[in-house]
Order: structure tokens, then sequence, then C-alpha cells
């Protein structure tokens, strides 16, 4: 089914991402600070605002603290809407920004009528719009609102993220192990020298998977 896209920012997640959204067959525009003319990573460029309005699911793509500090003036626009957060928030030292809370649970916090997710945050834009281009991988989703979750899951799976690969990890409490997770990423960056990698989760035998 075709969803209605804002991507919040016109960095690096959004440009890479929004190709496979649009390629879904998405109706996908960014929202910047500063609207544009003409097409960006096959979408167009509209204020903030007015991509909020445009939504049914809002990608925020911002630096963490940028999504906290800038997104309660938009509360009443983002009332009810789910809310997919892919974001981390680091120390110019490349420590943890939230060691004790996150983005995510904060951005709930902030936004209490909005349907907060996380997910997508620990993997490269692309590979986050084409898990193909890895074997088997692993995503994983935490939020309050099943409801929401479902939209996000159904989103993720138009773009090729099979449903047996997402793990719901219950509610935005647990954004926080996925932001944490950003140390081992930018170790295993140090290590390998690139970003094109993502997570698997390999259960032993017997253990019931379930989403
Ligand atoms: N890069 C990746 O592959 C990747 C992967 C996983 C997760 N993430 C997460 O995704 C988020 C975005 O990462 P990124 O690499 O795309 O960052 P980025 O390249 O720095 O882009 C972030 C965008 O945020 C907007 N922005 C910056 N400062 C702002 C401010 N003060 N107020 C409002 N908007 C502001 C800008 O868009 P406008 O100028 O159009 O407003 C900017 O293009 C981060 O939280 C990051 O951890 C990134």
């Amino acid at each position: 089914m075709s969803m209605r896209l804002a991507l919040l920012g016109t960095g690096r997640f959004a440009t890479d991402f929004a190709p496979a959204l649009v390629r879904a067959g998405h109706d996908v525009v960014f929202g910047s600070r500063r609207r544009r003319e003409g097409l960006l990573a096959g979408a167009p460029v509209v204020s903030t605002a007015e991509a909020i309005a445009s939504a049914d699911v809002v990608v925020v793509a911002l630096p963490g603290e940028t999504a906290l500090a800038f997104l309660p003036e938009f509360e009443e626009a983002l009332r009810g809407k789910v809310v997919l957060d892919v974001s981390n928030a680091f120390t110019s030292d490349g420590d943890l920004r939230f060691p004790t809370s996150s983005v995510g649970e904060q951005l709930q916090d902030l936004l209490p009528s909005s349907l907060i997710v996380k997910s997508l945050n620990n993997m490269a834009g692309y590979i986050a719009g084409d898990p193909s281009v890895l074997s088997e991988t692993t995503v994983f989703l935490s939020g309050n609102d099943e409801r929401a979750k479902r939209a996000v899951s159904e989103l993720l799976a138009s773009i090729g993220w099979a449903k047996a690969v997402q793990i719901d990890l219950g509610d935005i409490t647990t954004s926080r192990a996925v932001e944490h997770l950003g140390l081992l990423f930018w170790a295993l960056v140090r290590k390998y020298g690139t970003g094109e990698f993502n997570y698997r989760l390999v259960l032993a035998d017997g253990v019931a998977a379930s989403s």
C-alpha cells in the first residue's frame, strides 16, 4: 500500500534512503529548513511544516539532539502521526550523548501525542532502503503504539525487509538498546574502514522466533 512519507532533513541518511521509498511507489517529500526547486534524490523539497502536514509517516532523519530541539515547535502538526525516528546522538568525542536515555524516549516525552517508532538507526541509509545488498540481516523496531509499529513494519516490508527479519523489541524504552549499539557500530567502522554492514540475530535452535 502506497504511503505518504515526509523525510525530515536533507542529509546523508535521508538522501540515501529516499530513492528506495520512491521506487516502492510511496509518495515522498523532504522537509527542510530551506525549500528548494526541483527534485532531490527523486523527491521534492518543501518546508518542514508542509512536509509534516502532507504525511502519514514522518521520518526523523536529523541529528538526535537537533530533533529534540527542533521538533517540539511542530508538536501540534505531529499530533497523531506515526514518527519513524532513525536518529542517533553522540558527543564530538564519539561517546553516547545520552548514556542513561535515548533520543527515541525523549522524543516520545516531548511529543506525547505522536506515535514514535525507533528503527533503522544502526545502518547506512542505502542499506536501510535496500536490505537485499546484504545477505539476510535484521532490523529492530521499538515503540509504544502497536498500530504505529504495524505501519512502520508495512513500510519496511515494502522496501524489502521481510517480516521474518523484523524484530519488535517492545516499547520505546528499548530504543535505548539500539541507540547504544552505536558504540559497536563505530568500533566496527574503525575496524573495517566502512559502514557497509548490518547486524543479524541468530537464535539458538529451538528458540521460537517471533516478530
Ligand atoms: N548517515 C547515515 O547513513 C545514517 C545511518 C543511520 C542513522 N543515521 C542517523 O540519521 C540522522 C541524520 O544523519 P545524517 O547523516 O543524514 O546527518 P546530516 O547529513 O548531518 O543531515 C542532517 C540534516 O538535518 C537537518 N539539520 C541540520 N541541522 C539542523 C538544525 N539545527 N535544525 C533543523 N534541521 C537541521 C539538515 O537538513 P536541512 O538543511 O534540509 O534542514 C541536515 O541535512 C542522525 O541522527 C544519524 O545518526 C544516519
